[in-house]
């Protein structure tokens, strides 16, 4: 059993598996090339071309798992609003008011749709082997919600967060929930060792208004999961939230939690003992020049506790950016082996 797969089951010795998010993009010579050649969109609608994306920094920096290449955001394109990439998303029309609702389609077939990532999931599986990790993805539906209203995860979202009180919150979802069952049991079927939800927009919640408003929708996604893939780790990540937050979300049935650079990762594994916990160094570090960022990696390993490299995927608070040196990213796997081993 590899690495990555028995961290998920808690039962890993000697040094943590390394994944990073975005670890195939462009801060990579690999991606650059293909990407001169073909659309973001391209690359990830055509299976071949979107595992071998994700096999680039397998081949050039050793990770211990490679992630599906694809997008959060394809749910959107599949209700009829039309995604597109410069790099920035943009889209057809954005949920400003409860009638752009009716612009949404009725859904045809969820899975025939998603079958693209269960492909490229397949090729992949097929060119890592067994001795790596696989990792399928979807957004957290929260998000995506934000992403339809505004069109972006940035700036004030006053806009999403009028929403959660005159109905097109709920009403979204309800029309949501149903395609982000079928996107994610169509990937499982591909095998991947864990399901990742994504959901970087989950900061804009106070924790109330986690539990009373969110809750519910991600629990009934989450549990629906698990009775059809009871095998299938989930992994949840957040962005900007506080323990408090966390404190909610470890309370579903959630495998590993996705902790962001601004949490304290050992005070984590104190407070989430039945967790494996993936994160968080900085990825601004990522570009710092070679020995500024070596002394910064140094610090964060050699204060990690011994006593949680078990239950540990290391990588980033975030994903990797565009300034992101390879050179640092390269050494970031051989110096967790040295220094964690
Ligand atoms: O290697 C991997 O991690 C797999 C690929 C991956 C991408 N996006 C590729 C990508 C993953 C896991 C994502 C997730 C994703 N996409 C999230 C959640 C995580 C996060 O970053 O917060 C979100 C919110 C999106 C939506 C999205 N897609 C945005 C905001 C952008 C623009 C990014 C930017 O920096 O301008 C994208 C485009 C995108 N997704 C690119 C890549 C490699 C760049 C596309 C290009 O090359 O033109």
């Amino acid at each position: 059993m590899n690495k990555f797969v028995q961290t998920l089951k808690k039962q890993n010795q000697g040094y943590p598996p390394v994944w990073m998010m975005r670890q195939a993009g462009r801060y990579h010579d690999h991606y650059q090339e293909r990407r001169a050649k073909h659309s973001f969109l391209e690359i990830c609608r055509s299976p071949a071309l979107s595992a071998e994306v994700a096999m680039g920094p397998m081949q050039d920096f050793d990770f211990d798992a490679a992630i599906l290449f694809s997008d959060i955001l394809f749910p959107l394109d599949l209700l009829g609003c039309k995604v597109d990439f410069n790099p920035a998303p943009s889209f057809d029309f954005l949920l400003k008011t409860l009638d752009d609702l009716e612009r949404y389609e009725l859904i045809k077939d969820p899975a025939a749709y998603f079958a693209f990532q269960a492909e490229s999931l397949t090729l992949l599986r097929a060119q890592l082997g067994s001795d790596k990790g696989m990792i399928g993805f979807v957004g957290g539906p929260l998000t995506l919600y934000v992403f339809a209203v505004e069109g972006t995860g940035k700036s004030d979202l006053l806009s999403a967060k009028e929403g959660l009180t005159d109905k097109r919150f709920d009403r979204f979802m309800r029309r949501l929930m149903p395609v982000m069952v079928q996107n994610i049991l169509t990937q499982a079927a591909a095998s991947p060792d864990v399901m990742a939800i994504l959901d970087s927009s989950i900061g804009m919640l106070s924790v109330d208004e986690l539990k009373d408003i969110y809750l519910p929708y991600l629990e009934s996604l989450i549990k629906e999961v698990k009775e059809r893939e009871p095998n299938l780790p989930i992994l949840f990540y957040g962005k900007n939230i506080s323990l408090e937050h966390w404190d909610v979300i470890a309370s579903l049935p959630i495998d590993a939690l996705g902790i962001d650079h601004g949490l304290d990762l050992k005070e984590c594994f104190e407070r989430y003992p039945n967790h494996v916990l993936q994160g968080n160094f900085p990825p601004d570090w990522m570009g710092l020049p070679e020995n500024e960022y070596q002394k910064r990696l140094d610090d964060f390993l050699n204060q990690m506790p011994k006593g949680c490299m078990n239950r540990w995927i290391c990588g980033l608070g975030h994903g990797l950016t565009p300034q992101a040196d390879q050179n640092n990213v390269k050494d970031f796997v051989e110096r967790v082996r040295r220094i964690c081993s």
